[in-house]
């Protein structure tokens, strides 16, 4: 069988995680036996990364060495863990990929996009996904759902504006690329917004065998 690549893009807070888990699940029913990772930090070398890049210590540090650290992150991810579990015939649901890079550091930060680009090519070597989903949600609402944490991360802690920025983003990159990206609002119902993800997916998968 065939592995399959799907990302799960949107702002902190947009619920990503759970409905990844969601997914997997509903894939597992299927017959279609998945794997879950994230970035940065789907590898030991991208934990360390994290904890780096995340790190609100670094109040300094340039938005190019930021790009490059996530790139590096994704460089070890692609090698270590997404090309094999393709090759092995997994769906991979990975939360976070090129598109993060573009609508953050690029939307967000405003690094140049060609440059953004060129970077995901370095690290992911022309991988991109067969489907990615864009969980859609107004960043007040985001902002609100990840309020509870202790401490915000040196990325979560930029505000609303620069939330904003990202979200535009995205939306600009799906209109950009329709066959590959879609967003699917996040707002309300957990289990509607599920619905809506296994529609998409079923819809896109290749049928086993
Ligand atoms: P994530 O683990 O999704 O955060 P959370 O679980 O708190 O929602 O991602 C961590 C942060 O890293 C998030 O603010 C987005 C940022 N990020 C980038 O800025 N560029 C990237 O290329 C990636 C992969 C993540």
């Amino acid at each position: 069988m065939k592995g399959f690549f799907i990302t799960l893009e949107g702002p902190d807070g947009g619920g990503k995680t759970t409905q990844a888990k969601l997914l997997l699940e509903f894939l597992e029913e299927q017959g279609r036996p998945g794997l879950h990772t994230v970035e940065p930090g789907g590898t030991e070398i991208g934990r360390a990364i994290r904890a780096l890049v995340l790190n609100p210590r670094w109040r300094q540090m340039a938005s190019r060495t930021e790009l490059l650290l996530m790139a590096a992150d994704r460089a070890q991810h692609v090698a270590e863990v997404i090309r094999p579990a393709l090759a092995a015939g997994l769906v991979v649901v990975c939360e976070r990929y090129v598109d993060s890079s573009l609508a953050y550091q690029g939307y967000g930060l405003g690094e140049d996009l060609r440059l953004i680009d060129q970077a995901n090519e370095l690290a992911a070597g022309g991988l991109l996904p067969d489907l990615t989903i864009v969980l859609d949600v107004e960043p007040a609402t985001a902002l609100a759902r990840t309020a509870c944490r202790t401490q915000r991360d040196r990325i979560e802690g930029r505000g609303l504006e620069f939330q904003a920025r990202v979200r535009e983003g995205y939306q600009k990159l799906c209109a950009a690329f329709p066959e590959r990206m879609h967003l699917i609002s996040a707002e309300g119902d957990v289990k509607a917004v599920h619905r809506r993800i296994a529609e998409l997916v079923a819809s896109r998968i290749p049928g086993r065998g």
